[in-house]
């Protein structure tokens, strides 16, 4: 097994390759004067396997040409199996045509991973899992929420309540709960007459108690941002936000700071300063397994 390191996933593809005791390439990859992209994989990868690891977070775009010219190069080179190990797969917002004539964007871009020569495909946390169906290889998506359970228990957080930013997020919750054995409960919008709505956790009461915030993704940290505000309001002691995929666009960091949040908990699907959880066990296991 050899693995490769795209450009955005440098450090976890590390990771990976410690965990597997394998070998680690990092591509040759400049860009030629007009913008355009070169890749080498200056390796000899006839009848090996190789798994590719590159998120396809900001820039997107040339995240993801960076990664099909590598599944396609390998391929090309001879690989016997490519694994496209993409953490976090951009294009999430996309994943149906809402008005006439749009692109539906994850769909293509699952085609092109799959035809640019991968064999299979892992991913972490998918937003919406029902884009796997896009796939016709064999595709497995990890979870990194008990990774981040196991980190937010050593915290030792005082009666901690784990919450979820909605309904939906429920399942991820508990199971984040479950290695802190704390309570959980998620954020519900209520109708308060006349006219007003109220946001608060649907059963149990915050007050001083600490919070933790959870969501798959974080991206302009405004549903952080609000519902720490009304936590606030509803007397929670310390409040943490943790998530899958750290996204933070532009100064979303900061402003999750500012309404003073002690904390952003995430893993290095997208490395970013706050990615304090690796999935590279999750990733250099599914890869050990044959998924
Ligand atoms: C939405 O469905 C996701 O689970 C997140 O809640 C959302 O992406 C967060 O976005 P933002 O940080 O921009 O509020």
């Amino acid at each position: 097994m050899i693995i490769i390191a795209g450009s955005a996933s440098p450090k976890l593809a590390a990771r990976v390759a410690t965990q597997l005791k394998c070998p680690l390439l990092k591509p040759e990859l400049k860009h030629f004067p007009d913008g355009e992209l070169y890749v080498r994989l200056d390796t000899k990868l006839e009848g090996k396997d190789v798994a590719i690891v590159q998120s396809t977070s900001q820039p997107q775009n040339d995240n993801l040409i960076e990664l099909f010219l590598m599944l396609d190069a390998a391929k090309d080179l001879g690989a016997r199996h490519v694994t496209a190990a993409v953490p976090y797969l951009t294009s999430l917002w996309q994943d149906k045509r809402f008005k006439p004539g749009e692109a539906t964007s994850v769909h293509t871009i699952c085609k092109l991973i799959e035809h640019a020569g991968a064999d299979d495909f892992l991913t972490v946390d998918m937003h919406n899992d029902g884009v796997i169906q896009n796939f016709s290889i064999p595709t497995y998506n990890l979870t990194a929420i008990p990774l981040l359970g196991q980190y937010l228990a050593k915290l030792k957080l005082q009666d901690p309540i784990i919450l979820g930013i909605d309904k939906g997020l429920l399942e991820r919750v508990r199971r984040v709960a479950v290695e802190l054995k704390a309570d959980y409960d998620y954020l519900e919008k209520r109708r308060a007459p006349p006219k007003k709505t109220t946001i608060q956790p649907k059963h149990l009461d915050v007050a001083k108690r600490d919070v933790v915030l959870v969501d798959d993704i974080i991206s302009t940290g405004s549903t952080i941002i609000e519902a720490t505000r009304i936590l606030r309001r509803q007397r929670a002691h310390k409040i943490y936000a943790a998530c899958t995929h750290p996204v933070l666009a532009g100064d979303a960091l900061q402003k999750i700071l500012k309404v003073d949040v002690q904390a952003v908990i995430a893993t290095d699907t997208i490395e970013h300063r706050t990615s304090v959880v690796s999935v590279a066990p999750l990733i250099a296991g599914a890869i050990h397994q044959g998924f």
